[in-house]
């Protein structure tokens, strides 16, 4: 299975994100914006109007750590975004998360849920069946830098035993010991910020995160 590296631009440079973006555009997959709310995570980053001004040919992928994703879907759609993701924590009902799922499709997005480290697979079991992509977050959601939870790889082999060709993206921690547990694991859509953002040689980081183990 093919693995796309999605470089996640929190850890970039913010007073110079259109040439971070130019710096890893040639080698990379997708382009992940992490829109925190300060509330669903302790932390605030940036929404539409940041994402407005990246002028990128990759695929953007938003990461909603937000407590109403529902309310930043019409944004998403008149900016083009190629996926949206929202976590399972924060749509509890099957019929909100069923919706949400719909309101994306029709904003012509696939449609990805997240699950934090502490969440279970079975979460998700009511909507994995009509999900694009599942998130598996490899730390707790709201920071770059942190330290890979090795517990998560379980619920990733866990998902792909039963959802051979389903996405699986892995966020947090990943480097290039962590990438190829990821990538051994089952995952196939890996998302790093500092692996890549802080790396000397960026191309030739993406280059090494993307080698099969
Ligand atoms: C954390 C974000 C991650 C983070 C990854 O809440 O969702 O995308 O930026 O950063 P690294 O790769 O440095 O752990």
């Amino acid at each position: 299975m093919n693995v796309l590296i999605t470089p996640s631009i929190l850890s970039a440079d913010f007073g110079h994100l259109q040439q971070e973006v130019d710096s890893i555009e040639a080698c990379a997959d997708w382009l992940q914006l992490d829109v925190m709310d300060g509330h669903f995570v302790p932390n605030v980053s940036f929404g539409a109007p940041v994402v407005k001004c990246i002028n990128t040919r990759l695929p953007l992928d938003v990461h909603l750590m937000v407590s109403n994703p529902a309310d930043r879907i019409a944004e998403c759609a008149a900016l083009g975004v190629s996926n949206i993701t929202f976590h399972a924590e924060a749509v509890r009902k099957t019929d909100d998360r069923r919706a949400l799922i719909q309101a994306i499709h029709t904003a012509k997005a696939t449609a990805g849920i997240a699950l934090n480290p502490e969440t279970p697979v079975s979460d998700i079991d009511d909507v994995i069946g009509v999900i694009d992509l599942v998130l598996i977050m490899s730390v707790h959601p709201g920071f770059g830098g942190q330290k890979f939870l090795e517990e998560v790889l379980q619920k990733v082999r866990t998902i792909r035993k039963k959802y051979p060709t389903l996405m699986i993206q892995i966020d947090g921690g990943i480097d290039l010991v962590t990438a190829k547990k990821a990538i051994l694991a089952g995952a196939n859509n890996l998302v790093a910020g500092s692996a890549i953002f802080k790396a000397k040689d960026r191309r030739a980081a993406i280059a090494a995160l993307r080698q099969r183990p």
